[in-house]
């Protein structure tokens, strides 16, 4: 496992390099923060303390003692793989502590403050056992291809060096009595499907699921029936983890004397090797179920697994983090295919990550779902999206810094900015919208959200329509500066 994933540095420079052309606005956003800034009052904080209010996420005291299940420590300092000069002598603490922001903007809704993880939810990774077993190559992988048909999406636009900081961050809490495993990455065990079988449903399936699909199934383990993690993860991790267990959390230990069950290595095996059955049995349906009907109690579970940390119940959304995906306004002018688009396709350079994982089934539940909340005085906007404005872009500036960049950024860029508005100059944003698409949002703005109507009488600016083509020629501009910018600045 480690083995396989050594590449030249050439080639990894080469990625990289095409990453970067695909996720450029992450490339210029994300990685360029600021060492300094950011780590204790950044919004993503504030958002979290709102989130304990109105959402679903339980979020921990900051300041609190550290669990100890949570520690971990004395493991080989990673090792960067690619490095500009100006990173490579940072100090342990700096990248501790970009490790720590990127975790807060990119982790934290899911796998919580100090990556403790929240049962039926997401797991701890800042576990202690957790740590032991996997290795920094695992971590690295497990983040690139994410786990398919699971929450954990694939994030291909995170870099190498962001990576290695986010590692060094949860490997730098100290760590309680420290465990040593070694995990055999290559070694592949015999044993009898059958028997695994049996022994899966007496002492598994309550918590990882009948199938092993996880948290989908509304149980509090994880999906080790999925393919995406069985292909990360060696037969041996696997045990591993049946003698340890995983301390801190519902997983015990199964195998030997300590054992919750007194299982042998051998009934183990037997595990195993049933459990890499279940893995080809779970490959997600095919895309041609597109024409089926999306079924609204599904798509409300789908929904709950892969969007609701970032989007809260009911899809509400959540100033400054994430926008509000129920929203009377949003539902009237954003079509099915947008919706089904933005999904596939993520935005990126925010945390929105594309999903080409969610079969074509469960995006068109969510969308049903989404379509199904009741809404008070609904309206209709007729969207139409070969229209193309021409206004001037020069005229634009000034308008849409006087009007809009308070709450979308300076250069449109939106959360990441701090600022309470998405990313509306992002390239990502940008390449999926109409005009038109823009122009209805600034006629009808979006209700119960900060997005106030800024044309005619009703508007809080009373901008005309020739203002916001202005400003739209505007925001086109600032879409290919921002694309290019990143493409730039390699
Ligand atoms: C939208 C929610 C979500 C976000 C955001 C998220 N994860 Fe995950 N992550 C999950 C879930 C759910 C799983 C478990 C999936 C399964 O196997 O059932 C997981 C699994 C993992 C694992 C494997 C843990 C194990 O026990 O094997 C690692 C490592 C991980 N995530 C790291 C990260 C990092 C680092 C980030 C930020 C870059 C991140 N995740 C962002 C939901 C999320
Ligand atoms: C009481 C509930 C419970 C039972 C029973 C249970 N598990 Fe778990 N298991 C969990 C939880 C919860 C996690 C994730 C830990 C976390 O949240 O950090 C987990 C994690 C794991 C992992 C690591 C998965 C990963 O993503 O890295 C493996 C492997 C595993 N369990 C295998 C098994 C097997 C095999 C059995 C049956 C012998 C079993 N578990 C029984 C609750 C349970
Ligand atoms: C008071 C803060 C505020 C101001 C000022 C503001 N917006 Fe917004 N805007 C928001 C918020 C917040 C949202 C997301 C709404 C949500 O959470 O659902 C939004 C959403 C949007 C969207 C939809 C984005 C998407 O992802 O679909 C567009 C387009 C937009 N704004 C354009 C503008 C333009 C152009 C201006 C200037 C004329 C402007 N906004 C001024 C706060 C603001
Ligand atoms: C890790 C956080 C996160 C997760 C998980 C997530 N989103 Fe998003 N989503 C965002 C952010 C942030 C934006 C706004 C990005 C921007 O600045 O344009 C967004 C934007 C959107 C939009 C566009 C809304 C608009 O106003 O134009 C849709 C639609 C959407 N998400 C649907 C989903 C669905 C469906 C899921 C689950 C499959 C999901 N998202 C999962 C963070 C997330």
């Amino acid at each position: 496992m480690k083995d396989n994933s050594v590449r030249t540095p050439v080639k990894i420079a080469v990625g990289i390099w095409v990453l970067a052309l695909l996720y450029p606005a992450n490339w210029l956003l994300t990685d360029e923060v600021d060492y300094d800034e950011g780590v204790q009052d950044s919004r993503v904080t504030d958002g979290d303390e709102q989130s304990a209010l109105n959402g679903p996420i339980e979020v921990s005291v900051r300041g609190a003692e550290p669990p100890t299940e949570v520690q971990a420590a004395g493991r080989p300092k990673p090792k960067p793989i690619l490095q500009p000069e100006s990173e490579r002598k940072l100090p342990e603490s700096v990248v501790v502590a970009k490790g720590k922001q990127l975790f807060t903007m990119n982790c934290v809704a899911c796998h919580q403050l100090d990556a403790v993880g929240k049962v039926g939810f997401a797991p701890s990774i800042g576990n202690r056992d957790f740590l032991s077993l996997a290795t920094d190559e695992f971590i690295r992988q497990t983040i690139r291809n994410g786990r398919m048909g699971t929450a954990m999406a694939p994030r291909p636009d995170l870099s190498e060096q962001q990576l290695t900081a986010i590692i060094t961050y949860l490997r730098s809490a100290p760590v309680a009595n420290p465990v040593k495993v070694s995990v055999d990455w290559e070694k592949k065990f015999t044993g009898d499907a059958e028997a695994g079988a049996d022994k899966y449903g007496r002492y598994c399936a309550a918590c990882h699921g009948t199938k092993g699909e996880g948290y989908a199934a509304g149980v509090p383990g994880t999906g080790i029936g999925l393919p995406g993690f069985l292909s990360t993860v060696s037969d041996d991790y696997i045990l591993q983890t049946l003698k340890l267990g995983r301390i801190g959390t519902p997983m015990q230990p199964f195998i030997g004397s300590r054992g919750l069950a007194n299982l042998t290595e051998s009934d183990g095996h037997d595990l195993i090797v049933y459990l890499r059955e279940l893995g080809r049995k779970n490959v997600p349906g095919s895309d041609r179920e597109m024409a089926v009907k999306g079924d609204p109690k599904r798509g409300k579970l789908h929904f709950d697994v892969n969007c609701i940390a970032c989007h809260q119940a009911d899809g509400k959304g959540k100033v400054g983090f994430a926008p509000s995906i129920r929203n009377r306004d949003f539902l009237a002018i954003a079509s099915d295919d947008f919706i089904r688009k933005t999904i596939r396709n993520g935005r990126p350079g925010t945390a929105m990550v594309p999903r080409p994982d969610l079969a074509f089934q469960a995006v068109n539940d969510i969308i049903a779902y989404l379509r199904s909340l009741p809404i008070a005085n609904p309206v209709e906007i007729n969207v139409d999206s070969t229209l193309t404005f021409k206004g001037d872009p020069e005229e634009g500036t000034a308008k849409y810094t006087k009007y809009c960049a308070a709450c979308h950024g300076n250069d449109g860029e939106g959360y990441l900015a701090g600022v309470p508005g998405p990313g509306i100059g992002l390239a990502g944003f940008l390449k999926s919208v109409s005009d038109d698409y823009i122009l209805q949002t600034l006629r009808q703005g979006r209700i119960a959200t900060p997005m106030k109507p800024f044309i005619g009488s009703k508007g809080i600016a009373n901008l005309t329509v020739e203002d916001a083509h202005d400003i739209i020629a505007r925001l086109r501009v600032m879409g290919e500066e921002n694309a290019g910018g990143q493409a730039a600045g390699q």
